[in-house]
């Protein structure tokens, strides 16, 4: 098997709970090394990982390491630079979500990596969730029938208290949108197609100015709750709402849920069941049922994770770092790309607009 070495630039949460494990599950993949400003998370990841080749800037990083891919989970503001930088270096890129700032950025983020010829990849762990890969056979299989409406929510209670970074558009372009929003605005169009025309509305209740240990913080100047109206080209509805307090059904006070009505059946996925999906089929009087997800969609066929072993809610999520290294073993295009990255944030812009000037707006082409 081809040995990859991969760079990790921005060792925070994500990296720590999703990229590193799920790397380190792949027999010939090599973490070659670490680009983290911050001088203690570096130290720490250093000593916990055992990586020799650690660096504080990304210039000496991909001088020193010479990488053959990196994985970018970066607070949003830098993943432009810091990609094309690694283009520049012909890497191979797997990027955290958003892919940008907004449509713009993500258009000349796409362009650049198509141009360089490399695999390019979203990190949109939703799409391994394996109740998602079942509810993406029923309706590709057409058991749903005609998709006529969706609804998808993201509710989660986050309380009061300053969330870092995410609170303010100079970092991160938008708040639940593209926090929460553009994962559901990504595995929308995964399982009905492109989204035309949206209708958004967006509220920010909280300030943030304090953190959970007393400090004192700039206040918050993006959206805690976002909602829309979509329609589909496919003539499908779609109904979203996400927010940050808006407390959830799930064990953790919070809730993932997609359901679609076809005109044969209808399914639902439910991030805090992954194993599972509810089905019902069409008419009155039938009424949903719980059925297990076959063992062909538990996870991405060849991966080296065990279905049923670890925290069910994270470790599909490692299937995302399979299908990195196998596209670039393979020669092929990673699903999702940049160019999903790229049409998510077409509707997320196309959702401020239409909650600024309060009306439908179309999604560009
Ligand atoms: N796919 C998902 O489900 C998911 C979940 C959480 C976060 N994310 C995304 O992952 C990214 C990181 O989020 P997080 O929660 O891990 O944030 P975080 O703040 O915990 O970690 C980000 C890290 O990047 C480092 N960093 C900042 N500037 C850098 C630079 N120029 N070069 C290298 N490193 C730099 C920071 O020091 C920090 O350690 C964001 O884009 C976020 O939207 C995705």
């Amino acid at each position: 098997m081809q040995s990859v070495r991969i760079g990790l630039i921005g060792v925070g949460g994500i990296c720590a709970a999703v990229h590193y494990p799920g790397l380190s599950l792949i027999p010939d993949v090599e973490v070659a090394g670490i680009c983290e400003p911050n001088d203690a998370l570096r130290a720490q990841r250093q000593q916990e990982w055992g990586i020799a080749h650690v660096y504080a800037d990304s210039e000496t990083f991909f001088h020193e390491v010479k990488p053959d891919a990196v994985v970018i989970a970066t607070p949003n503001k830098f993943h432009r630079e810091l990609i094309l930088e690694a283009l520049a270096n012909g890497c191979h890129v797997l990027c955290e979500k958003p892919l940008g700032l907004d449509y713009a950025e993500t258009v000349q983020i796409y362009n650049a990596a198509k141009a360089a010829g490399v695999v390019h990849m979203m990190a949109f762990t939703y799409r391994f969730v394996p109740g998602m890969n079942f509810l993406r056979h029923l309706v590709q299989s057409g058991e749903l029938g005609e998709i006529r409406h969706a609804r998808f929510q993201r509710l989660q209670d986050w309380g009061p208290f300053a969330i870092g970074w995410r609170q303010y558009k100079e970092m991160a372009g938008s708040g639940e949108l593209g926090d929460m929003g553009i994962h559901r605005l990504d595995f929308a169009q995964d399982l009905l197609g492109p989204i035309v025309a949206v209708c958004g509305a967006v509220r920010q209740w909280e300030e943030r100015t304090r953190t959970h240990d007393g400090q004192t913080v700039p206040r918050q100047d993006v959206e805690d709750w976002v909602a829309w109206l979509a329609d589909f080209e496919s003539g499908a509805t779609g109904v979203f709402e996400m927010g940050k307090l808006t407390k959830g059904y799930g064990p953790d006070g919070g809730h993932d849920l997609a359901e679609i009505n076809g005109s044969k059946a209808s399914a639902v996925y439910r991030l805090h069941t992954p194993h599972e999906v509810s089905f019902a089929k069409a008419g009155r009087g039938e009424v949903y049922q719980t059925i297990p997800v076959p063992e062909e969609f538990l996870k991405r066929p060849g991966s080296p994770r065990t279905p049923g072993e670890g925290d069910p809610v994270r470790a599909f999520r490692y299937d995302q770092a399979w299908e990195f290294a196998s596209a670039i073993r393979e020669g092929r295009d990673a699903v999702p790309s940049f160019y999903d990255g790229m049409r998510a944030q077409a509707v997320a812009d196309a959702i401020l607009e239409s909650a600024g000037e309060r009306r439908w707006v179309d999604v560009p082409r």
